[in-house]
């Protein structure tokens, strides 16, 4: 009884390390109860095909999957808002947590930029000033901007509602980032109000074409949960 309750207890560190939206702890994909079934389908398959997706950086030759067509491939889940993509986004990470183990991480794709332009600044106020405030800072942010980059799977929400600006930074930043974690075998889950033919207008057009290779497509349609029936 009391191995149970601590279990329970350390459950709540996994899903507040992993960035998890609150609301979402603890929530499996058996969890949710309305879902589109091809919708269900997908995120069910995304799971139970798993070790074909994630190669650990370690893994040697014969533990490479004979069909390598799912090696690094994450989801794109695209719908209008109040659909369930961070609802759906969300109990991907617990239930592939909870089947495999390993690091999950969640993260608004605005709050990744962001971090990003945080760091820099940072550091460089640490190299003119030698300020340990701003070391420490910059540490914190350096973590986790690793983690985004290399743990098993992340969670990018909300992509296209960062702030863009006239030096393409964030689309930078996504190619960069979206490239470097299918190379490595690392898959990604990205969710977005944007449809993919239109990925061109807020990224480029390299970027909307590699997404289809990146991810599997797809769409959240429905009503909007969040307004009553
Ligand atoms: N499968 C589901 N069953 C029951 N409720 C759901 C389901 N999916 C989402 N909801 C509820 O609907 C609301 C909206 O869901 P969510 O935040 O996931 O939508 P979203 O598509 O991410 O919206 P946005 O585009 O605004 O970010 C939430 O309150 C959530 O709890
Ligand atoms: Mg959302």
């Amino acid at each position: 009884m009391q191995t149970a309750e601590v279990q329970t207890r350390d459950e709540s560190l996994i899903w507040r390390t992993a960035r998890i939206p609150v609301k979402h702890w603890g929530q499996s994909i058996k969890d949710l109860t309305e879902m589109h079934p091809d919708v269900r389908q997908t995120v069910e398959r995304f799971v139970a095909t798993w070790t074909q997706r994630y190669i650990p950086q370690d893994a040697t030759m014969t533990q490479l999957p004979e069909d390598r067509s799912l090696v690094g491939k994450g989801l794109l889940l695209f719908g209008n808002a109040g659909t369930g993509k961070t609802t759906t986004a969300s109990a991907v990470l617990t239930t592939i947590r909870r089947s495999y183990g390993g690091v999950v991480f969640f993260v608004p794709f605005a709050d990744y930029v962001q971090a990003l332009i945080d760091h820099r600044n940072w550091r460089d106020l640490y190299q003119a000033t030698g300020d340990e405030l701003a070391r420490e800072r910059f540490i914190q942010l350096q973590k986790m901007l690793d983690k985004v980059l290399t743990c098993p799977i992340v969670v990018l929400d909300d992509m296209g509602k960062e702030h863009h600006t006239s030096s393409g930074f964030a689309a930078d930043v996504f190619d960069a980032l979206i490239r470097g974690r299918h190379r490595n075998a690392r898959p990604t889950i990205l969710t977005s109000n944007n449809k993919p033919g239109d990925w061109d207008k807020t990224y480029n057009m390299s970027m909307q074409s590699f997404l289809t290779e990146a991810c599997e497509v797809v769409a959240m349609t429905g009503r909007d949960h969040r307004r009553a029936a």
